[in-house]
């Protein structure tokens, strides 16, 4: 199949989360099925300032408001993967993806209108004649209707799948203020109100939807987890499916991990030891082998369970134990880690940082990974830290659910420690319980390790999954 892979981030190039990840990792996947897969991006400064790559076409023009939207197509080469960049500085020649600072650009439902848009025609300027249109969360959201509407020919038999990577944010816009979409007269009786919710239309207009868990899949078929689309997912129930994200093994594995101090296996801990000292004397901790460390590396923001995180925080520091934070977001958040860490100097380490080697470092040197999300669409760092025999704490939702196995239900299957309610309690009684595991059943705690290491979730089978509905859409 000739696949388009529509995205606004990819990992080694451009990344703000796990996005990035699933949209190099998987169309590698897909191509190494067989499949002929594309990815469109924009070409954001941040990519200019690392590649300067070629124009690959001639100048595009794309007419809106009566006003040309000229572009340039820009390629780099990701791996094996042909990247197709939409160069149209005036939207994305800025210093952030999405945001400056964490403010969020006022014009980003223009910038993604156009940009859901100009992927198509980039499809057409290259040639490349789609069976599968695979676009990914609200700035791509656009493309199935654009897709739907267009009329010429090209794309007769292309069919769209739209990924639902994280339904909190749905791009929604006043309609009179997206100036790329003013003649879709058409849209004007599918507003919210005033405004247009790209989510929405993705739903609407796209021939398959899927989430990235088949948890979070059921949970979008709710009131409480559809995030306020509950309508718009029960309408589509028969599209709707979960496909669980793979964890790329070639990057996350301590066997071979170039970023941690010594590598190690399942069967020998002992470079584990050592990275756990290495973290320690990173973060400017006592360097003491027998305290457990929990480790954090996430995008500092509510989804992530912040709200009954950082209640409990002041009662977690009177145990013994070392809390590790890597991350950056919202600033109300890292001006209450920075405060207790200062309080705190040796048990919690707070770094304000986007690192990869760090959070590499965390993953191999701690004992636990701190992952208990309000919600979570599929998660990432859990299975990285699976791989590295950290034990993940999580709750029990969305893709968390569906890839951690708690010590209290199934003891001889487990992997991690699991609890429900989102609230400071039941939080703090998980991870005391992880802490009495840890110290009261030492063996115990190296045979879950283990296990831990052993589970896989591999890109290759979820690929298989995406044939099947790349098939299903196609029939
Ligand atoms: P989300 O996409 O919601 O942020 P995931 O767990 O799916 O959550 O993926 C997050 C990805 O971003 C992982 O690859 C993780 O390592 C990376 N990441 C998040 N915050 C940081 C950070 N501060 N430094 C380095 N990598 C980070
Ligand atoms: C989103 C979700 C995360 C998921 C990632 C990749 O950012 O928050 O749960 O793992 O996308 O699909």
């Amino acid at each position: 199949m000739k696949i388009l892979f529509v995205v606004s981030e990819v990992e080694d190039l451009v990344k703000t989360g796990g996005l990035a990840d699933v949209a190099k990792s998987l169309p590698l996947a897909l191509s190494e099925l067989g499949h002929e897969v594309i990815i469109v991006m924009p070409y954001y400064q941040a990519l200019a300032d690392k590649f300067s790559a070629a124009e690959c076409a001639p100048k595009q023009i794309l007419f809106a408001e009566n006003r040309p939207y000229e572009f340039a197509l820009r390629e780099i080469n990701l791996a094996q993967l042909r990247v197709i960049c939409v160069d149209y500085p005036a939207f994305f020649a800025r210093k952030g993806l999405y945001s400056d600072d964490y403010h969020a650009y006022g014009d980003n439902a223009e910038r993604f209108a156009f940009f859901a848009h100009a992927a198509l025609k980039t499809a057409q300027a290259i040639n490349f004649k789609p069976d599968i249109v695979h676009c990914n969360d609200w700035h791509t959201a656009l493309t199935p209707y654009f897709l739907h509407i267009d009329d010429s020919g090209f794309f007769s038999k292309a069919r769209s799948i739209f990924t639902i990577h994280n339904g909190a944010y749905q791009g929604t816009h006043r309609f009179a203020d997206i100036p790329y979409l003013r003649l879709h007269y058409q849209l004007q009786n599918q507003l919210d109100g005033d405004a247009l919710n790209f989510v929405r239309m993705g739903i609407r207009y796209a021939n398959k939807i899927n989430a990235v868990s088949p948890n979070y899949a059921q949970e979008l078929l709710t009131p409480l987890g559809s995030h306020h689309l509950f309508y718009e997912f029960t309408q589509r129930q028969q599209d709707v499916s979960g496909i669980l994200n793979g964890c790329d093994y070639s990057q996350w594995d301590p066997v071979s991990d170039p970023h941690i101090v010594e590598r190690y296996d399942v069967d020998n801990f002992q470079g584990k030891a050592a990275c756990k000292a290495d973290l320690q004397r990173e973060m400017a901790l006592p360097i003491i082998s027998s305290t457990p460390i929990i480790g954090m590396v996430c995008r500092l923001t509510e989804q992530k369970g912040f709200s009954f995180i950082l209640p409990m925080l002041e009662h977690l520091m009177q145990h013994e134990m070392q809390l590790v934070i890597v991350g950056t977001g919202d600033p109300e958040i890292s001006h209450f880690l920075h405060d207790l860490a200062k309080q705190h100097p040796a048990k919690l380490a707070f770094h304000e940082d986007f690192s990869v080697r760090k959070a590499h470092m965390i993953e191999a040197g701690s004992d636990f990974f701190l992952m208990p999300s309000l919600f979570e669409p599929c998660g990432l760092n859990q299975m990285y830290s699976l791989a590295f025999g950290t034990l993940p704490i999580v709750r029990a939702v969305g893709g968390l659910k569906d890839t951690v196995i708690d010590l209290a239900q199934q003891p001889e299957a487990a992997t991690g420690f699991i609890f429900d309610q989102p609230d400071s309690a039941s939080l703090l009684a998980c991870v005391e319980r992880a802490l009495l595991f840890y110290f009261e059943y030492p063996e115990k705690f190296v045979a879950t390790q283990k296990r831990a290491m052993h589970s896989r979730f591999t890109w290759q089978a979820s690929a298989k999954e995406y044939e099947q509905l790349y098939i299903e859409a196609l029939n």
